[in-house]
């Protein structure tokens, strides 16, 4: 079975079960400063988790795309991708465990024919937080799987939460037995042989989990499941590896093609690497040196590498990527209209990424050539660690140079030196953010206080039907997209400008106050993502006009605020606009 069968098949199975089908959302999340990339299917779902209602019911389905970058460095493993795409299914205070566990069970053994005998599963076995999972345990045993393919592990295995902090809850999860022999007398699912591999999670949402690290209840029960498409067409296909399966297929035999060297570990960096970057910049991303920018940059260079490792013409990006959007239209038909925007960020980032390594080059050359003079047959680490901070050269292709010339590097030395640079641009980022906080958050700040005062404008102007839908800052604007079915026109746009800019002069002060969601809803606060926030929330008050539901932070008062001024009024999607405005 193809992968895009396996997500038809399993959308309609859940629709046909009451469940509303939804789009999947972007790899880049607005709104959600907490995460760098969606890594789950529940992400988007967080607010409705915690009780907010979502419109299309209390049943949903869908695919999400996700990216985990914990494991950048096992890619090219047989197992671990950057981005994959995760299948799910939710109960928003709906059904729970009996009928969720119902649902996979039949999914898996009915609809994708998985024999019984080959299926495994895992409860909880409780702690002081949560019991012992009896009820899941009884519900599979129910279903159909025997006694001894039930077992029971702690929260290390059976316990899900995205991060620190927010909704979680125990687990069941179901093993696929790829008939491989056991690794010993005690191989059970949680062993990582490879014998057991983990096919779909059943998260029983009923807990939030505090910063302080305590739990409660949340409002309702819900049910949130993950099946990783990748690794289910890869176990359905009886394949070893994802990269054999026909997302990967045509890419890895055209590298393997083009590369002059044999390495099936670079051309699965390459293949999945390639992919990852893809996604991410369909959806928006470009490479940069901090958090999300920087992943894909270092994505994109390693990519990079491994290609070069290979001895693949990098002219060949372009072919590659046409490949891909061949491969993939039909999941992700945003790839043919965004093709030239993907092609011309990745050819950028790579040609930035060799002028690099031609620099470096060039500055190895010289030193191999003086070691070599001083009959010496080791580059020191000092030489090294140069080529790395003055050139970024990476210290893994110094060390692959060298070898080339029959020379070996001083590593010890080099890591020495590493470190304590690391060390000392660790206390200088520190120190940069102590000083540079106040300076660079000025303008940020502004910009939030702008955003209370522009989102309650709209709704003066144009009625009460705008709701936040999305919000950027950076230091030189904000972007804010809100609900409104057509475009707004210069005259509407003025009288926003001209109120936001009146509550500016009128210098109101902005007052913080932290209460319970109930009270916080009581007093009329508007926000539209204020569940997220837990038990106790902040509102800020801009003196009699704008009260919203907010983490913060903001100024003290509008006059710090500066001129107001919209620079621009688009579509933003369906029935969705966007606003940027400057403060001047
Ligand atoms: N949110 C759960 C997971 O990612 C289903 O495994």
């Amino acid at each position: 079975m193809k992968a895009i069968e396996i997500r038809n098949k399993y959308l309609k199975f859940f629709e046909r079960h009451g469940h509303k089908i939804i789009p999947s959302s972007s790899l880049i999340p607005e709104n959600d400063p907490s995460v760098l990339f969606t890594t789950a299917g529940m992400q988007p779902l967080i607010p409705y988790l915690l009780g907010g209602k979502h419109p299309e019911g209390t049943r949903l389905t869908d695919y999400q795309k996700c990216v985990r970058t914990v494991d950048i460095e096992d890619v090219g493993d047989n197992r671990h991708l950057t981005f994959f795409e995760m299948l799910g299914n939710w109960s928003l205070g709906d059904y729970f465990k009996e009928e969720s566990i119902q649902m996979s069970y039949d999914f898996l053994t009915k609809e994708l024919n998985i024999p019984v005998e080959k299926i495994s599963v895992t409860c909880f076995a409780g702690d002081e937080d949560a019991p012992r999972d009896e009820v899941s345990a009884k519900c599979w045993e129910k279903a159909g799987i025997p006694k001894e393919r039930i077992y029971f592990f702690g929260k290390e295995n059976n316990w899900w939460i995205a991060g620190n902090e927010g909704p979680c809850g125990p687990d069941t999860e179901m093993f696929y037995d790829t008939g491989k022999p056991a690794c010993g007398p005690n191989c059970d699912p949680s062993c990582d042989c490879g014998k057991y591999v983990e096919i779909w999670n059943n998260v029983f949402m009923e807990y939030f989990k505090h910063p302080d690290g305590t739990y409660s209840k949340l409002k309702q029960r819900n049910v949130d499941t993950g099946l990783g498409l990748e690794r289910m067409t890869m176990l359905l296909q009886g394949k070893e590896t994802p990269y054999e399966i026909e997302l990967f297929l045509p890419v890895m035999d055209r590298l393997k093609e083009l590369a002059k060297v044999d390495n099936i570990n670079s051309r699965r960096i390459v293949a999945e690497h390639l992919r990852s970057s893809m996604m991410i910049i369909c959806d928006g991303g470009r490479p940069s040196n901090i958090e999300r920018g920087y992943i894909l940059r270092r994505l994109i260079r390693r990519m990079t590498r491994h290609l070069r490792k290979l001895e693949i013409n990098l002219d060949e990006i372009g072919n590659l990527v046409d490949i891909y959007v061949e491969t993939l239209k039909e999941m992700y038909p945003e790839l043919v209209t965004n093709k030239n925007t993907i092609k011309e960020v990745l050819i950028e980032e790579k040609n930035k990424f060799v002028k690099t390594l031609e620099n470096g080059e060039r500055e190895f050359n010289k030193a191999v050539e003086k070691a070599k003079k001083e009959g010496k047959t080791k580059i020191d680490g000092q030489t090294v660690f140069n080529l790395y901070e003055t050139y970024g050269f990476p210290q893994e292709i110094t060390v692959e140079l060298a070898k080339e010339q029959g020379m070996e590097v001083e590593l010890e030395q080099f890591d020495k030196l590493f470190k304590e640079h690391q060390e000392k641009s660790r206390l200088g980022s520190e120190q940069k953010f102590k000083g540079g906080l106040a300076e660079q958050n000025e303008k940020t700040i502004a910009y939030h206080t702008a955003t209370h005062l522009l989102h309650k404008a709209l709704k003066l102007v144009l009625g009460d039907h705008v709701a936040q839908k999305g919000s950027n800052i950076t230091t030189e604007r904000l972007r804010f997209d809100f609900s409104h079915p057509q475009k707004v026109t210069p005259e509407e746009l003025k009288k926003v400008e001209d109120i936001v800019n009146e509550q500016i002069q009128r210098d109101l002060p902005v007052v913080c106050e932290e209460m319970s969601l109930e009270e916080a809803k009581k007093s009329g606060a508007i926000g539209l993502f204020e569940n997220k926030y837990g038990e106790k929330v902040k509102v800020y008050t801009i003196g009699d006009f704008s009260k919203e539901i907010c983490g913060g932070p903001h100024v003290e008062h509008t006059a710090q605020l500066g001129k107001f001024k919209i620079k621009k009024e688009e579509a933003s999607s369906s029935g969705v606009r966007r606003i940027k405005a400057v403060l001047e």
